[in-house]
């Protein structure tokens, strides 16, 4: 039996929530009383360390038809082609690299079974770095649930409808939509055909929205258009699996009932999902572009100041109305390291080969940019206001640089001729 089964939402990212999808469920007062109302069992979820400072604290309390500790043990398996930090498989390539899009398969293939990793830096084990990975699957995952031990994972629907039904309710998204799933929530994607995307697995600080600065109290991504589900829960008697990554191996397990039972919780550490057409895009009313960094919507910091771990960054629809400016993305070498990723449309640096669906990298120092056909039409282009419509390109930015896995290195889906749109341009007149 499922409950308030129609997904329903709660605004503001990283507010305090509090929902029941049974009334009376939740305690009041006590995070922990002696009888949980309803015979439910009391749950602390912690997605930091105990004693983090308050502005980084991030727990909730789950109140549930069983214990989670009620399962047999994890035994290894296949992991298919996932993979973890460190990335070691082959060499470190610095070479810019582009793919096509991952094909949707023919057999039947769930969310999990058509996870793919690309690539990423650091380690989960040392809370450090990112996992890239893409996925594409025709079939809803059915009496299986997956959770990440390793990371938050920040997905990135590109085709069709995806429902993620989790133990702390059910976010429906689309592409344009991110959903960001703590590390450890438990969660099954549901699909309505073929379904593709992409997610960042998250191995540092949780993301969170930018500081501001100058910008002022809103813009960019604002707090309340991030979604958190009100609690719905499963009571289901039926053998469900469980898959968790750690350590970048996946293990399984079967509980006797699903795990997705938490009637009821309150707390700051939990899933949600984003509209990035509320996305509050600032750009130039003058001249030149500011830095990339002006699209970010999330950002994972690092243990230095101003260097992310990880930048979630979108080119979204635009007003472009710079004047005398070169107005695709310049020519540029980046400490930074940058995999990209096309929801829809085409993106304003690439005339094409960077296609919905696909991916490119452009690691630490690797010089990158306009290819000639974008760049000989921007310099001749008139320069009347107009409008970037019909696109949603993405970028995970991260302070290390990203290391390929086999698979990604070798697949036919390679774009083996990459350099080639930079081959062309004619010197400059000295
Ligand atoms: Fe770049």
């Amino acid at each position: 039996m499922t409950r308030s089964n129609a997904p329903a939402y709660m605004p503001g990212f990283g507010n305090h929530f509090s929902t029941e999808a049974v009334a009376g469920a939740l305690p009041v007062g006590r995070n922990s009383p002696q009888k949980t109302p309803l015979g439910l069992y009391a749950e602390q979820l912690s997605g930091t360390a105990f004693t983090a400072p308050r502005t980084e604290n991030r727990r909730s309390w789950l109140y549930r038809l069983r214990p989670s500790a009620q399962h047999p043990a994890y035994q290894p398996m296949d992991g298919g082609l996932v993979r973890s930090g460190p990335f070691d498989e082959v060499p470190p390539n610095p070479n810019r690299m582009r793919w096509n899009p991952l094909p949707v398969p023919e057999a039947p293939t769930d969310w999990v079974e058509g996870l793919v990793t690309y690539a990423g830096n650091g380690d989960a084990d040392a809370d450090a770095g990112v996992g890239i990975h893409l996925y594409a699957a025709n079939r809803s995952m059915t009496d299986r649930v997956f959770y990440s031990a390793d990371g938050e994972l920040l997905i990135v629907p590109q085709q069709g409808a995806h429902r993620f039904v989790t133990e702390f309710g059910v976010l429906e998204a689309q592409p344009g939509h991110i959903v960001l799933i703590p590390r450890g929530v438990r969660f099954r994607v549901e699909v309505d055909g073929p379904s593709r995307g992409y997610v960042c697995e998250n191995y540092g600080a949780a993301f969170r929205i930018p500081d501001l600065g100058p910008i002022g109290a809103n813009g960019l991504a604002n707090p309340r258009d991030f979604e958190t589900p009100v609690a719905t829960f499963e009571d289901v008697d039926r053998p469900t699996e469980c898959i968790q990554k750690y350590g970048g191996q996946l293990w399984t397990t079967t509980f006797d009932h699903s795990p997705l039972d938490v009637v009821a919780w309150h707390g700051n550490y939990a899933p949600c999902r984003y509209d990035t057409a509320r996305f509050n895009t600032i750009n130039t009313v003058s001249f030149d572009h500011p830095d990339p960094s002006i699209f970010t919507v999330l950002t994972s910091p690092s243990d230095t100041p101003g260097v992310a771990n990880c930048d979630f960054v979108i080119f979204p629809p635009r007003w472009m109305v710079a004047e005398d400016t070169f107005r695709p993305p310049w020519f540029h070498r980046n400490v930074m390291s940058e995999f990209m990723g096309l929801v829809t449309g085409a993106y304003d640096a690439k005339a094409d080969g960077f296609a919905p669906g696909g991916a490119s990298l452009h690691n630490r120092m690797s010089g990158h940019g306009p290819d000639q056909a974008t760049y000989d039409a921007a310099i001749k282009a008139e320069l009347k206001p107009h409008r970037i419509e019909g696109t949603l390109a993405f970028m995970f930015e991260t302070r290390a640089p990203i290391r390929v896995t086999k698979w990604a290195q070798t697949t036919p889906l390679m774009q083996l001729d990459y350099d080639d749109c930079w081959s062309g341009f004619d010197k400059g007149r000295v």
